[in-house]
């Protein structure tokens, strides 16, 4: 399937061919960059970021990775107070707006949904840099890539997915391309925060559904850890119930197979203590690197560009 000129928005766009195709590529990209730094493919093209909620590597990750693609960039962070939806703008109005100046518009959001409805207005691709608790697809790209880079396959894992089930959009995009494969899941969460039902009737793996992460930890391939989503729960008071639910010691790692993958999309909290940094295991910064080079590798095929 091409992605040229298309919007990526849901995990459900991938199947077993289209990521072969993009892990493949990005290979080919990681050598370029070692060898060239910045790649001529997209230099006469313009990316815009528009960006309603925070983020770090999401919006940095995707200008480094036009940049390094010869592209340009223009770039709304904290859309929500320095752009015109603070004087009312619609959503809808500012697509059609930004697309006059760019060619592609990565878009994050606070509502779920968000970037559907701004597609069914752009006439240029639009990608889903997270939508609320809806969708984040591109992070699960680098998620699989990260899994197949550290344990050599994304296929007959044990994968445990730890913390902020309900809101944790990374999590609903990254189950829908593991059930591409035969693997089986733990999702472990407290009960208020399991993974919602429109997620789980995506998954056709077989899975476990647990409040204890110990039980299971001995059987785990890759453990992804994820944030207590604070920004999206109604008070303080309700987040303060579930901070620091779960959390990744030395101790806790010793009760893990030598080989496991550690995972978290980050930020981080206090999931993970810093102590386990050096760990082998891991691979939480490896995963950072892997985010510039998949978004490189899908900005090149929405722009239908081989590399
Ligand atoms: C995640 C997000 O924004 O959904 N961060 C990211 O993009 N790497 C995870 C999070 O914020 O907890």
């Amino acid at each position: 399937m091409s992605f040229t000129g298309q919007s990526i928005i849901s995990a459900n766009q991938f199947s077993p061919a289209s990521l072969k195709d993009i892990f493949e590529r990005a290979d080919r990209i990681t050598k370029r960059v070692q060898q060239e730094g910045v790649l001529p493919t997209l230099n006469d093209k313009v990316m815009a970021t528009l960006f309603y909620e925070p983020s770090t590597r999401t919006r940095l990750s995707f200008e480094s990775a036009m940049q390094r693609l010869g592209g340009r960039v223009v770039s709304t962070s904290s859309a929500k107070q320095y752009s015109s939806v603070i004087k009312g703008e619609t959503l809808s109005d500012t697509i059609r707006t930004i697309q006059q100046y760019s060619d592609v518009i990565v878009l994050r959001h606070t509502d779920k949904g968000a970037a559907t409805e701004a597609s069914t207005v752009a006439q240029i691709p639009i990608i889903n840099a997270g939508d609320g608790d809806g969708e984040h697809p591109t992070q699960a790209l680098l998620d699989m890539y990260t899994i197949l880079k550290e344990s050599g396959r994304h296929e007959g894992l044990k994968i445990a997915m730890i913390g902020d089930l309900k809101y944790g959009r990374t999590v609903h995009s990254l189950s829908q391309l593991l059930t591409l494969y035969d693997n089986s899941f733990y999702f472990v969460s407290p009960p208020e925060l399991t993974i919602p039902a429109w997620v789980k009737e995506k998954i056709t793996c077989p899975y476990q559904e647990t409040q204890n992460l110990l039980e299971i930890l001995p059987e785990v391939d890759v453990l992804y850890v994820t944030r207590i989503q604070k920004e999206r729960f109604e008070s303080e008071a309700e987040y303060e119930r579930y901070r620091g639910v779960y959390k990744i010691t030395p101790e806790v790692m010793e009760k893990a197979k030598s080989t496991m993958v550690l995972m978290h999309p980050l930020p981080r909290i206090d999931e993970i203590s810093p102590a386990i940094d050096t760990d082998p295991r891991a691979a939480y910064f490896r995963q950072v690197k892997n985010g510039m080079l998949i978004r490189m590798t899908m900005l090149s095929l929405v722009f239908g560009r081989n590399l």
